[in-house]
Order: C-alpha cells, then structure tokens, then sequence
C-alpha cells in the first residue's frame, strides 16, 4: 500500500498521560520522536531517567527520549501529535502558526472547541483529529501506565474528498505496532459521542470523588445521568448530529468497562489543575443557548465544578503556605 512506504517525523507536544503514552510506544518500535514539554523541569527529568512505560501485562519499559520544553520553540517535523488539554490551546496557537504548510496536525482532546481554536492558526489541510479511547494514566513525569485497550479514530472534523497520504501512514504505522487505529471520514460525530460521555461521567465522578463504575451502583446517579444524557442529546441532535438510545447504552458500558478509573475531571481536582468542565459541560451551555435548548443541569453541574476546583486550589495553596 502506498501508505505504508510513507515515513514520517513525530513530534509529540504534551507531557500529560496520553503524551507520554505515544512517545513510549514510537520509540519502543524504534520510531525517533521529538517530546515537548509544558515545564523545563520534566524535560530535564525525562532527559535524566528515560520514559518508563507500564504495560497492560505489567512490564515496566525504559527508552531515551529527546525532550524539549515548549519555551525553546517546537523542533522540526513533519506530525505534530497535539495531547494537550483543551485549556492549553490557545496558548500554543502562534507556535503552531509558523509550522510550515506541509506540517501536520493531529489533536487529541476530549470535548469541544479545539477544532475551531485550530482553525484560527492551521490550514484546513494541516487539521486532523483523533477520538481516543484507551486508557491511560501518569504516574511521574516520566511514568506512565497503559490501563486500558481502546479505539484510535483519525480523521478530519468533517469529510474530506482525499485521505491524506502522512496521516494514511501514521494508521497503518499504529496498527503495525499494535495499537487498534482506523481512518475515519469525519471525526465529528465521534468527537459528539465521546463530548457526551464525559460531560456525564467526568463532573459527576469529580464532584462525588468517586470511580466512574460506582455512578452505576446507585439508581439516583443512574437517574441524573440519563437526565443529562437527555439534555445533552437534544444539544447535539440540535446540532446536527443523531444521537440515540445506543449512545446512553454506550456511556453505560465505559462506566462499565472503565469502573476503576478515576475520571481525568476527578485527576485534575485532586492535583489541583484546571479541568476542562469550560470545554466539555461549557460547550453543552453554550451550544444549549445558542440553539434554544434548556440544559438547566449541565449548567448547574458546571458552575458546581467550577466552584469545587476552585475551593481544592485555595486549600492546595493553604497547605503549601503553612509548609
Ligand atoms: O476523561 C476521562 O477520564 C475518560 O475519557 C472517561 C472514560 C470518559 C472517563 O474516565
């Protein structure tokens, strides 16, 4: 396949979990990658110990890796992995800028705004996106745990009349590799579903401080959820999109099949790191006023969100100060 003979040049921005995860594995199967960092102080770490991987049967893999933090600029490439939080978008968009036209992108986040920030700095031909549904978690800056086997959908946002030939490649270097990968037509509708998915499951598991399995444990957060899948649904059918009984039964299976997990929301809380509630129960408000659809709970979720990150940051800083 012509895809196939295509070589390609990774640069991975994000020293978060997913981050690290897809710079383990290009360099594991001996793929050179270029990581950026957001702080100086975990490239230096990654550059001292290597990047450690746990793997789903419990190996623990050390590989060099070159680390760079994103002050110094991005180095030269030809696909940028972008596995930052929707938070940090706007912050990199003059750096994405200047990347040169036959540069690729291809965004990892969960919920919704990045493509339309993108937009504002990338060629619509530069723009790729992935809907991600593996499991991952960082335990240092420089280790990180595979925690679950998933689906990595790689598309544009909406169809395209060509497939382009580095992101084509990019796949079929994945499925070579052993990660479950699929070029898509369109990311959108996947990015909906995965939008829906989180904006139940991440705000109720942060607020409550629970895993996402125990929301099925009882009838009253069974409830909620399925009032804000119904709210939400009629956002994203307002939208475009068709959204049905399949997709509630779906959200329950990753509680389910994600039981153990603590949320990203529930991770950022206790480390005191902004959410990204704004980009997932935000975009569901803001979408819900645009189009005239009441979504009274997503908004009442989002404010209480809003609110707990903010009490958890004022007592982090507490602490740090009675130190
Ligand atoms: O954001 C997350 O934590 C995950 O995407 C998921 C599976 C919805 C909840 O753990």
């Amino acid at each position: 396949m012509q895809s196939e003979a295509i070589t390609f040049h990774p640069v991975v921005i994000g020293g978060g979990s997913v981050g690290l995860l897809y710079a383990a594995r290009f360099l594991l199967n001996g793929q050179s990658v270029e990581l950026v960092t957001r702080s100086r102080e975990q490239a230096a770490l990654l550059g001292e110990r290597g990047l450690s991987l746990y793997t789903l049967d419990g190996r623990r893999e050390t590989v060099a890796v070159n680390a760079s933090p994103i002050e110094d600029g991005l180095p030269a490439g030809d696909l940028y992995l972008l596995a930052v939080k929707q938070t940090a978008i706007a912050e990199l968009l003059p750096l994405l800028r200047q990347l040169p036209r036959s540069a690729r992108v291809l965004a990892l986040q969960n919920g919704m705004g990045h493509h339309e920030r993108l937009a504002e700095a990338l060629a619509p031909e530069q723009r790729f996106y992935a809907i991600n549904t593996e499991g991952a978690r960082r335990l240092s800056p420089t280790d990180v745990e595979h925690t679950g086997t998933g689906l990595l959908r790689v598309g544009p946002w909406t169809a395209e009349p060509v497939r382009d030939p580095l992101i084509a490649a990019f796949v079929a270097w994945a499925n070579r590799c052993g990660i479950r990968a699929e070029y898509v037509d369109a990311v959108e509708p996947y990015a909906w579903r995965k939008l829906l998915a989180n904006a139940l499951i991440n705000p109720l598991t942060a607020l409550f401080e629970i895993p996402n399995g125990m929301l099925l444990d009882s009838p009253h957060t069974l409830r909620l959820m399925r009032e804000l899948f119904d709210e939400a649904a009629a956002v994203a059918n307002r939208c475009g999109q068709k959204i049905d009984e399949a997709d509630w039964q779906e959200i329950v299976s990753i509680c389910r099949n994600t039981s153990r997990n603590l949320s990203s929301m529930l991770q950022d809380i206790r480390r005191h790191n902004r959410t990204e509630v704004d980009a997932i129960n935000g975009y569901l408000v803001e979408k819900g006023k645009r189009t005239g659809t009441p979504v009274p709970l997503h908004e009442t979720l989002l404010r209480a969100v809003l609110l707990k990150s903010g009490m958890e940051t004022a007592k982090g800083e507490a602490a740090h100060d009675r130190s």
